[in-house]
């Protein structure tokens, strides 16, 4: 926990300040030392440490209109804290284009200094790469970065703070853009829902009987993937969600892991990551309906009637349906999980104990 203790000291000391004062505040390096039982993070420290300025300035970037087309939209249209930075109540997202819609289920952003790649199929490695694809994607935010960079210019508050965070001459160039928001997003650690409090012994971690029998059946039945502290080994799995016809382009991990870039639909589909998604963490699940890469699933009881073996045939039989999901019953193949109903309660239970009220609630991370 030192690292969040030291991060909400630097941060605590803007608090009150006006605008003027902030530019006055030395630029302080935060290491990134993970909360105690958390994983070693990926995030890389030397190349972009994270500080109070840099921090800061991602932050006003994150909430900006000024990165999209028409100053339309700002990141947090889609990434809205209060839902653990996901786009509430929308399966697939609206752009700036209002007739068009992407073909992804928008993310949550938290713990991404833990994570080894980004989106659903992997397609970024490096954290402050990430924010290209949705300033210039069409169905997001439809901008060029050189446009984004000349409105950065002209206004009356950014070229001080780029100086300030990046120092340099022309310190309002893409990298720095792109580096600030991989710091403000960096630092957006959830630890401390009611579950992290029961691992690390601290107040309010009291579990009930039932979470504690959720909790164990979790870890016999959702954990081979869902694993760890993050909540997922951050593996590319086909869990048996099916084709969603209405979206009959998506490959899935197969796009990223052919070698060629422009396979065809009947190419894609035949190599073994088609239809693979990376297992997504599990942290703040009850505020990040809709569910699953596309946001097809609206409630959790539903996610859990989706892998119950008895509800089958929800779970689609492909090639590459991970192992870990076909169960042999009476000699008979099964697809899914077993679970009684009175066993899906309680997992779901143990689910809403990784709600992070703290995270949803932090004024750090709120619109500057
Ligand atoms: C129109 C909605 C929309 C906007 C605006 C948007 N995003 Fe996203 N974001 C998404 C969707 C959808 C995904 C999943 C993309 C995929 O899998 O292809 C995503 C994924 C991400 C991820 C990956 C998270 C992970 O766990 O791998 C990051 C980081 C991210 N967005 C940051 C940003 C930033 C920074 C901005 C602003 C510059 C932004 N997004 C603007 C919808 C949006
Ligand atoms: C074989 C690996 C595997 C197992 C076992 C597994 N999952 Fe998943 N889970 C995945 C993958 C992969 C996805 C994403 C699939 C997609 O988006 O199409 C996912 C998605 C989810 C989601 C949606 C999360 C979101 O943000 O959209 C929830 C909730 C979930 N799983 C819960 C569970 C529970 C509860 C169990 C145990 C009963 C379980 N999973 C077992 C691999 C697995």
């Amino acid at each position: 926990m030192k690292y969040l203790k030291l991060l909400s000291v630097v941060l605590l000391s803007f608090v009150g300040c006006d605008d003027d004062q902030k530019e006055e505040i030395p630029v302080f390096e935060i290491g990134l030392e993970q909360p105690i039982n958390f994983p070693a993070p990926t995030y890389d420290i030397n190349d972009n440490p994270i500080d109070a300025a840099g921090f800061e300035l991602g932050r006003k970037l994150f909430y900006d209109v000024k990165l999209s087309d028409g100053n339309t939209i700002s990141c947090a249209e889609c990434h809205n804290q209060a839902f653990a930075f996901t786009h509430h109540g929308h399966d697939l997202s609206e752009g700036v284009l209002v007739d068009q819609l992407g073909v992804r289920n928008s993310q949550p952003i938290q713990n991404l200094a833990f994570m080894n790649a980004f989106t659903w199929d992997g397609s970024v490695e490096l954290l402050w790469r990430q924010p290209v694809v949705p300033i210039t994607e069409k169905v997001e935010m439809n901008e060029t970065l050189e446009n984004v960079i000349n409105k950065l210019k002209q206004d009356a508050n950014y070229p001080t703070k780029f100086e300030t965070a990046f120092g340099g001459e022309d310190a309002v160039n893409p990298v720095n853009m792109l580096k600030a928001l991989a710091q403000f997003m960096g630092a957006m650690v959830s630890s401390n829902s009611k579950y992290d409090k029961y691992v690390r012994g601290e107040v309010g971690g009291d579990f009930s009987d039932e979470e504690k029998e959720g909790m164990r059946l979790f870890e016999n039945k959702c954990a081979s993937c869902h694993s760890g502290e993050l909540f997922t080994n951050q593996e590319f799995v086909n869990n048996g969600i099916g084709v969603n016809s209405k979206l009959p382009n998506e490959l899935g991990r197969a796009r990223i892991s052919a070698s060629n870039p422009d396979l065809t639909i009947e190419e894609g589909k035949a190599h073994p990551d088609y239809y693979k998604f990376k297992v997504p963490s599990l942290r703040n699940v009850e505020k990040t309906f809709p569910y699953m890469h596309d946001g097809r699933i609206v409630l959790l009881k539903q996610v859990l009637d989706f892998y119950d073996t008895d509800t089958y045939p929800y779970i689609q039989k492909m090639d590459n349906l991970d192992v870990r999901l076909i169960q042999t019953i009476d000699e008979k193949e099964v697809l899914g999980i077993p679970m009684t109903e009175e066993e899906k309660e309680s997992i779901i239970l143990f689910l809403e104990t990784l709600t992070d009220d703290e995270f949803l609630n932090d004024t750090r991370f709120a619109k500057p």
